[in-house]
């Protein structure tokens, strides 16, 4: 199951600000994470991600659902694309599009996604808003492999994050980015160094340096 001292591959795929694509630069810059980003891909030109990118010298790539006459085939040139960089594990960092059918089963348990609630409890694009609305007290940050539906796959990491009084919207992102920014890097180590078994709904993380035997 190890994958060795080899450096891994990652795609990171990004509809917008990029933070997280940022915390998990540098976390491999500071040599926690034994990865290289290969390609950072976006559905939207405008993304900031892609800005990050260029600076830090990362070969970006936009494929814009526009351009294509449906969903498959939008997916399939997706698969082309992260087939082409040579990637190993596919990281979706405020991608906001659904991953179909076939870019699911051409990558399947190779690709993460991060969401900004405690999985199961409001999936989809608004989490964060759900989550107020509903009134909880303790919602959180969901690092999970992908499936074929909305928010559903194995759960690989998640940590809680208070909901605190008089929180609006950004306050509580606010606060649940700052534990996105450590879980998200933690779950890319763990699969870099071959520490993660899908075993059905469950992911085994196999105990491996001090922080994860607990
Ligand atoms: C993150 O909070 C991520 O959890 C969320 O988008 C934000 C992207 O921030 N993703 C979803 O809501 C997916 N359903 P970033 O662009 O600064 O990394």
């Amino acid at each position: 199951m190890s994958r060795g001292d080899r450096k891994i591959d990652i795609a990171v795929l990004a509809s917008g600000s990029g933070t997280n694509l940022e915390a998990i630069a540098r976390a491999i810059d500071d040599g926690e994470v034994p990865a290289r980003i290969a390609l950072v891909l976006s559905d939207n030109p405008d993304a900031f991600a892609l800005e990050r990118a260029r600076k830090r010298g990362i070969p970006t790539r936009v494929v814009l659902l526009s351009d294509y006459p449906d969903r498959s085939s939008y997916d399939r040139a997706i698969v082309a694309a992260l087939e082409e960089a040579g990637v190993d594990l596919v990281v979706l960092a405020g991608y906001m599009k659904l991953a179909g059918p076939e870019f699911v089963r051409a990558f399947k348990g190779r690709i993460m996604n991060i969401h900004p609630a405690l999985l199961p409890s409001f999936p989809g694009t608004q989490g964060v808003r759900d989550t107020l609305e509903h009134g909880v007290k303790v919602s959180g940050v969901t690092v999970h492999f992908v499936d074929e539906g909305l928010d559903t796959g194995p759960i690989i990491v998640q940590e809680a994050v208070p909901v605190e009084e008089g929180d609006d919207e950004e306050t509580l992102h606010n606060r649940i980015h700052q534990a996105e920014y450590r879980q998200y890097p933690r779950a890319v180590r763990l699969f870099a160094e071959g520490r993660l078994e899908i075993d059905g709904r469950k992911v085994r993380v196999i105990p491996g340096s001090t922080e994860e035997r607990g």
